[in-house]
């Protein structure tokens, strides 16, 4: 095994991107190792690497894998091969600004390359953020877990933990530092209908760090609430608007409505990389919209929706800046108010 901990490698040795493939999570652990575009495309579109970090991680890594195996000989035929690369790939997940992030920051050091150290300079780009990632991610634990040293449990949503980014997560890191100081914090995990991130790989990287676990269906947050079971909620997100309105898997947005009516306390932990400050509001958020058959087919044996029913599946919905505590960052926690300052 090369991964170690980690959601997403750079095997340089060999030259290859390696996953862990989260649809066969929690009863198969299989790591993948790639340098075959169509492999890289697919393993982002069908969710075998998701969470908006560790998809750009993913991303960084698999273009400098590409260009390393690349054929190409003149910087101008390097160049446009990685274009091509990153205009298809950023297509495939279009609401995590992550994506967009990654193939920037790769093609801006490919503007600043030649031919000569094109490929090492990308390669170095990608351990970089490799690197930037988990150091980004303890800083997000270490300011929550502060931050919630009085607090029982938490209710999370979706799979923001570290199979999401390359090590310790965001929203779980906070549990993750705290378990480290010896606070154990209890945590109720959303099931995240439909594709089911909460109960299949939020719980299963808990319950293999010892944290204790609880599975709940999607429509069980509020009576959580109501009955005191949770003292906050912690998400992670994938695009997040100078105003703080915040994109995050379908399903946060509800679960912020019922907090607010509730007083828990609501986080979105953030790295700043998430922060898109092209967009003034939450409105101007493209919302990928994924297959019906998700919803239906995807975990049963026999489709569970009559043929003539129709599906609508966005994978995302916006959470409005109102119902946020606060955004808990790499430079520390800030209201909605306060983060664009903090650029
Ligand atoms: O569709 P997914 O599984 O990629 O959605 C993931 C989420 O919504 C996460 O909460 C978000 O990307 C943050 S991961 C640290």
């Amino acid at each position: 095994m090369f991964l170690n901990d980690a959601a997403v490698g750079f095997d340089t040795v060999n030259n290859k991107a390696v996953f862990i493939d989260q649809t066969l999570l929690p009863n198969e652990y299989k790591e993948v190792c790639t340098d075959d575009y169509n492999e890289i495309f697919d393993a982002i579109k069908l969710l075998k690497v998701r969470g908006a970090p560790a998809i750009g991680v993913f991303t960084a890594i698999s273009l400098a894998v590409l260009m390393n195996k690349s054929k190409a000989l003149t910087y101008e035929t390097l160049f446009k091969e990685l274009k091509k690369y990153c205009d298809d790939l950023i297509l495939c997940r279009p609401t995590a600004i992550n994506l967009k992030w990654a193939t920037g920051e790769m093609l801006r050091i490919a503007e600043e390359s030649t031919t000569e150290n094109f490929r090492l300079n990308l390669t170095n780009q990608a351990l970089k953020m490799i690197d930037d990632d988990i150091a980004i991610c303890r800083k997000i634990g270490e300011y929550g877990a502060q931050l919630l040293k009085n607090c029982n449990s938490i209710l999370t949503h979706c799979n923001a933990g570290r199979l999401a980014t390359v090590k310790y997560g965001t929203a779980l890191s906070p549990v993750y530092i705290a378990k480290e100081n010896g606070h154990n914090i209890k945590v109720f995990a959303d099931e995240t209908r439909p594709l089911l991130q909460g109960a299949r790989i939020t719980a299963s990287e808990l319950c293999e760090s010892g944290i204790d676990t609880t599975v709940i269906c999607d429509n069980m947050a509020s009576y959580v609430m109501k009955n005191g079971l949770v003292d906050a909620v912690l998400v992670g997100c994938d695009r997040v608007a100078l105003n703080g309105d915040t994109a995050n898997k379908i399903g946060t947005s509800g679960i912020a409505i019922l907090a607010k009516y509730y007083n828990v306390p609501f986080y979105v932990c953030m790295p700043f990389s998430s922060f898109d400050k092209s967009i003034k509001t939450g409105d101007d958020i493209v919302i990928e919209m994924r297959n019906g058959d998700e919803i239906g087919d995807m975990w049963y044996e026999n489709s569970m929706i009559p043929q003539n029913a129709k599906t609508l599946n966005p994978a995302f919905d916006v959470t409005d800046h109102s119902l946020i505590t606060a955004f808990i960052t790499e430079k520390g926690v800030f209201t909605p108010n306060q983060i664009k300052n903090y650029i």
